[in-house]
């Protein structure tokens, strides 16, 4: 089973970026071959500044290996360095129906927002397809945000499939229901678009600051609090024990538990649940050769079934 996914680069990864996508890409470690790339292409639709691109770009190689991704069993590399995959996006584009691009939220968000579209940001679910087309991929996990494109995905294949012949695997989302969506500070869905961010790998600093401004209500420290209601306790319980969260709801609930004291606890937590990630992206930060050697290899594994695809597809749509 080939489980696939891809992180765009942004500079920083925040705990929806870590608990939405990059923990799941570690855990399915365990269960077969993941294939995991930094969308550097797909960084392209917001980033344009090279120095910027190629700085985030070595960021995010160095966040998936701190955060566990395992270069001895995964497949680890930079989609530009297979670049047959924006080929494939080409072929792939022909049998994409405008209308399919038309209702993609990402796209639609921008046009509500006033953000200037261009291409790249509409035709980037196609894109999308083709890096996880081109690897055979069968298992792709996600955010919950990222589900309507791995619709578009299979669409687009299932499409290619009939006009051409047989050439792609289709492939089925995994979405991790219960951590799907992780709250920013101010209690919407945690994202950088929003500017609600905690990330992992700041200062402490920074990180207390960002934890001691969770937006609250104006509940006495005296009165209980429904700890449902709360982004402190929401934030909490995806880090703590089950003992753990049990407690802190416990003591929401009976009052006397200031949200300045539930934050504070809420940083300690946090700062220590990623002491030993921050320590191993140090030590691999120095290593720069290490963190080329792995991204060589990754492409060059990646691209052997990269290979083989697209010999397939060049003969089916006859440029072979
Ligand atoms: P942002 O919204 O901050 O720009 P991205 O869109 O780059 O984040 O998301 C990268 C990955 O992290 C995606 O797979 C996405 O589903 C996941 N992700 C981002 N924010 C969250 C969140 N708040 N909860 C769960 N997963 C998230
Ligand atoms: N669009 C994804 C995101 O915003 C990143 C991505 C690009 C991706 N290509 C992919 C994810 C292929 C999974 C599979 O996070």
């Amino acid at each position: 089973m080939r489980i696939l996914s891809g992180i765009k680069p942004s500079g920083t990864i925040h705990i929806g970026n870590y608990l939405g996508m990059i923990k799941p890409m570690v855990d399915s470690q365990a269960r077969g071959e993941l294939f995991c790339f930094i969308a550097n292409l797909h960084g392209l639709t917001s980033i344009f500044n090279a120095k910027e691109m190629t700085e985030y770009t070595n960021e995010a190689i160095l966040d998936l290996l701190a955060l566990g991704i395992d270069p001895e069993k995964s497949v680890v590399w930079v989609q530009s360095d297979v670049p047959e995959v924006a080929e494939l996006t080409w072929y792939l584009n022909n049998v994409t129906p405008i209308g399919l691009l038309e209702r993609c939220h990402a796209y639609k968000d921008a046009l509500a927002k006033g953000i200037p579209a261009n291409n790249g940001l509409f035709s980037y679910p196609v894109l999308m397809a083709a890096d996880i087309l081109a690897y055979q991929s069968n298992v792709v996990p996600v955010g919950k945000d990222q589900k309507q494109h791995l619709e578009v995905t299979r669409d687009i294949a299932m499409k290619f499939n009939a006009t051409y012949g047989d050439a792609f695997t289709i492939p089925d989302a995994e979405i991790i229901e219960e951590l799907a969506v992780v709250p920013g500070i101010d209690g919407q869905k945690m994202s950088k678009s929003y500017g609600n961010t905690i990330e992992i790998f700041g200062e402490e600093k920074a990180l207390r600051k960002k934890i001691m401004s969770i937006v609250t209500d104006p509940t006495p420290v005296e009165a209980p609090k429904d700890p449902d209601a709360s982004t402190i306790f929401a934030l909490y319980r995806l880090f703590a024990a089950n003992e753990q969260t049990q407690a802190m709801a416990e003591r929401f609930r009976a009052g006397g538990l200031g949200y300045g004291s539930a934050k504070k606890e809420l940083f300690e937590l946090l700062w220590n649940h990623f002491a030993p990630y921050r320590d191993k992206r140090e030590r691999l930060g120095k290593n720069q050769d290490f963190i080329a050697e792995v991204r060589r290899t990754g492409a060059a594994k990646a691209r052997t079934i990269v290979t083989t695809t697209m010999d397939r597809v060049r003969t089916l749509v006859g440029v072979a």
